[in-house]
Order: C-alpha cells, then sequence, then structure tokens
C-alpha cells in the first residue's frame, strides 16, 4: 500500500481561472488575424488546462493533442521521451500553441517542440501552467508561463500522483504523513 499522504491547497481554483483569462488575453494579441489555430495539448496532464484555456481564446481554433511520456508512473523523470500517441491533423504552415501543465526537467516539452516543428508550422508557441525552473536540466523558457512554483509535488487540475488526484479543481502539494488519512 502506498504512503499516506495529505494535500495542502497552493494554487486556488479562482486563482487559476484569472490567471488562465490573463494568458488568453496575451495570447490573442500574439495570435490575431491567425487563420486557425492548433492547440495541442500534451496528454494527459493538461487535459483540464486545455479544456479552460481554449475556452477564454475568442481566436478561430482547432485542437488536437499529442501523448508524451518521461515518467510513467514513478516520480523519477527519465530523459527518454517518447512519443504515445501522434496528432491526427497536419500543422504544416499553420499556427500552434502547445499546452503542458507542468515543466519540470524541461525534457518533454523541449522534446515535443523539436518534434512539432520540425513538421514546419508557421508559428510555433508554447504555454504551460506551472514551472518549476529549480528541476530544468534543459534550457527551456516556454512562451507563457501561469505560475512559477518551488520544487514541491504538487497534484491537481490534470496532475496526478500515480494516476490519482488529476480531477482536483486546484494545484494542492502532497505531504506525506504517518497518521492514517482518507487520501482523495
Ligand atoms: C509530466 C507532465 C509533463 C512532464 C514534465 O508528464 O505532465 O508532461 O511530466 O516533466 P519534464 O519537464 O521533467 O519532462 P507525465 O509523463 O507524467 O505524463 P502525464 O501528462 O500523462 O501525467
Amino acid at each position: 500500500m502506498s504512503r499516506p499522504y495529505v494535500i495542502d491547497q497552493m494554487i486556488s481554483a479562482k486563482s487559476i481561472a484569472a490567471r488562465i483569462e490573463a494568458l488568453a488575453r496575451e495570447i490573442h494579441a500574439a495570435f490575431d488575424g491567425t487563420d486557425k489555430l492548433v492547440v495541442v495539448g500534451l496528454l494527459r496532464g493538461s487535459f483540464v488546462f486545455i479544456a479552460d484555456l481554449v475556452r477564454e481564446l475568442d481566436l478561430p481554433v482547432e485542437v488536437d493533442f499529442i501523448e508524451a511520456s518521461s515518467y510513467g508512473d514513478g516520480m523519477v523523470s527519465s530523459r527518454e521521451v517518447r512519443i504515445l500517441k501522434d496528432l491526427r491533423g497536419t500543422i504544416e504552415g499553420r499556427d500552434v500553441l502547445i499546452v503542458e501543465d507542468i515543466i519540470d526537467t524541461g525534457h518533454t516539452l523541449s522534446q515535443v517542440t523539436d518534434y512539432l516543428r520540425s513538421r514546419h508550422p508557421a508559428r510555433l508557441k508554447t504555454i504551460a501552467l506551472l514551472d518549476k525552473p529549480a528541476r530544468r536540466e534543459v534550457d527551456f523558457k516556454a512562451d507563457w508561463i501561469g505560475f512559477e512554483i518551488p520544487d514541491a509535488f504538487v497534484v491537481g487540475y490534470g496532475i496526478d500522483f500515480a494516476q490519482r488526484n488529476r480531477n482536483l479543481p486546484f494545484i494542492g502539494q502532497v505531504r506525506f504523513t504517518d497518521k492514517p488519512v482518507n487520501a482523495a
């Protein structure tokens, strides 16, 4: 059985919503006049963020998904990023925004960005809700970041701990405890 833990709220649902509104305004300004923006969610962690973000975007939008994995169910990042599911649509000559939940070591987003850039999109930009710069192993900077956070173990709003807690409406911090608790 896994070690018991509790989840302390780190970023409220209200703060996330307010930040997404502001980010959407910046994205709108950057892609104003686009024919159609292809918003690419990196599965699985981005599914909540992309759902909220596209609904704030007053632009013609197509939604696609790509799945890459670097962690499996463990907590240690490997350097090899595998593409588990590719895009359905074509992005050549299109404006693309890659949506990620969190940048940790940077391997995932940097390798997925290189992979999609090789398909010659017109413009390719990246956004991540959370950024942990202290953990960075590769030199990668997203175009937009929701919140910079310390090196904490976070869950919720799409982010999991061993495939649990993705459905929390806020970003929480995992705190292990020796006392038995009812973890969500
Ligand atoms: C997590 C997260 C990012 C990546 C960040 O994905 O969603 O995609 O790790 O880590 P990095 O910057 O060190 O590469 P994970 O592989 O756990 O898959 P998931 O999105 O399905 O949860």
